[in-house]
């Protein structure tokens, strides 16, 4: 956190994104898994104790996402200037010097592109920061308006019988005030444009009018800097994130195969020495211990996959936990709360919810155990079923160490086998089996003549 006079953060979020053709707001679009706004709220996590946050079109999503960030409503979306309008009772009553503002579609910015300008924005009324592009695109350009005055005309009003061919110089969407400065000029804004909406970029025209001192701040062609408003500019911007943390994750030493393929959120943790192949995804707080492999086809998100463990392809793994030595897929799904322990075996087709597969134990085809609680060395036969649920509630069904279940037996919880019990195939088990029994529930086989036919 910088010292001096006190900052707050504006991002501005509250815009419905129409070029994204959706129902839900612009800014909980993903990159890698993560929403666009979030990228910008820890950008600016560091730097600054109070981050507010302009809100609107889809407001209760977003505050649905960031349940402990501070909204303030932009009840019409009217403009970014309107947006930013919003914010003043507010930052006026947190006693604010200086308000540095971005816009939320911002998604690639980081703490220390926003540390640098701000320390070259330094004590100015108005600082804007500026990117030279070969194209300006959609982007507002700037334009000179005279020695030492800017304006920024938006692409929708240009005038190129007034400004000529645009330079190529466009306005990023990031900028810092003085808050006199936005309590003079804020209420001043018209909607007199194309648009008809009221634009923060028209605080630089003005801010010199009124004779503040105001500045663009160059910031080269960063791309980081650039907006989106369109899947493709999202795309790009997303391969250029993948790019840069596939990057960063091989020079410390983790195998990516066909990297361009591997998503891997900036929120996951891989270590040093695991392995990946693409295509493959891994989304959110997700932790790869070194030695782990993940092969292709696989979506892991929130997920724990210890050293030496290894999962194999078109795999489905969400908020789980997956122990050194176990083998899981291919095909596998593992919901919320399952936990594969050590040396444990997951195969094909096989659907784990809310339970522990003790060490060593395998449930290798065809199978869901949910609710469930099993222990060390026990083979769950295929097509075996946990029946968990009666319609209302939920059940446990516990599978204690060195039972053997066989296929096509359905557990209907809550039931217990007892250790070192077998249970035989194609049983239907309601109450609990004993240790070191055998549990059957079947008709017994019956052979008879064949009837003729003709
Ligand atoms: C804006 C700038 C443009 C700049 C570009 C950089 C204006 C008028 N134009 O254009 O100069 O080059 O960003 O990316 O500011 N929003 C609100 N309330 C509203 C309207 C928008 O909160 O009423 C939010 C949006 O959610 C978005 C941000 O403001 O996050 C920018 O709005 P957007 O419509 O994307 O502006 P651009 O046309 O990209
Ligand atoms: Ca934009």
């Amino acid at each position: 956190m910088t010292n001096g006079p006190r900052r707050a953060g504006v991002i501005l979020a509250a815009g419905k994104g129409s070029r994204m053709r959706s129902v839900r707001p612009k800014v909980m679009r993903t990159l890698l898994g993560e929403p666009m706004l979030q990228y910008v709220i820890n950008a600016m996590t560091p730097l600054f104790r109070d981050i507010y946050i302009i809100g609107g079109y889809g407001l209760d999503s977003l505050r649905e996402r960031w349940p402990r960030a501070d909204f303030i409503e932009q009840k019409e979306q009217l403009g970014t200037g309107h947006a930013l309008a919003c914010a003043l009772p507010v930052l006026n009553e947190a006693a604010i010097a200086r308000v540095f503002v971005i816009n939320g579609d911002t998604p690639l910015v980081d703490s220390s592109l926003i540390e640098d300008f701000l320390s070259r924005a330094g004590t100015l009324d108005i600082a804007f920061a500026t990117l030279s592009l070969a194209d300006p695109a959609s982007f507002g350009r700037v334009v000179r308006t005279g020695e030492n005055s800017w304006a920024i005309i938006e692409a929708k009003d240009y005038d190129f019988a007034k400004y000529g061919q645009p330079t190529g110089e466009i306005n990023a969407g990031m900028y810092e005030f003085g808050l006199n400065a936005l309590n003079e000029l804020l209420p001043l804004l018209k909607n007199d444009n194309k648009s008809g909406e009221y634009y923060l970029t028209d605080l630089i025209r003005l801010g010199q009018e009124k004779g503040y001192s105001v500045a663009p701040i160059p910031c080269g062609s960063n791309p980081s800097l650039m907006g989106v408003n369109s899947p493709a500019e999202l795309a790009a911007m997303e391969d250029l994130l993948r790019a840069k943390i596939n990057a960063d994750l091989m020079d410390k030493g983790v195998c990516l195969h066909s990297p361009a393929t591997v998503s891997i959120s900036p929120a996951a943790v891989i270590e040093p020495g695991a392995e990946i192949s693409g295509p493959c995804e891994i989304y959110g707080d997700s932790r790869i211990g070194s030695d782990a492999v993940v092969e292709s086809f696989c979506q892991l998100r929130d997920s724990i996959i210890h050293s030496f463990a290894l999962i194999r392809s078109f795999s489905h793994l969400e908020g789980c936990e997956v122990m050194g030595g176990a083998i899981v897929g291919p095909y596998a799904r593992l919901r919320p709360r399952a936990k594969i322990c050590e040396n444990a075996r997951v195969g094909n087709f096989v659907e784990l919810k809310k339970t522990r597969l003790g060490p060593g134990s395998k449930a290798n085809h065809l199978t869901y155990l949910g609710d469930s609680v099993i222990g060390e060395n026990v083979n769950i036969g295929a097509g075996t079923i946990t029946c968990n649920y009666d319609g209302r509630d939920k059940f446990e069904t516990i599978i204690e160490d060195g039972a053997f279940i066989g296929s096509d037996t359905a557990l209907v919880a809550p039931v217990t086998v007892g250790k070192n019990s077998v249970i035989g195939a194609g049983s239907v088990i309601t109450k609990s089996v004993p240790p070191d029994s055998l549990g059957i529930e079947r008709n017994r086989q019956k052979i008879l003549p064949r009837r003729k036919t003709r």
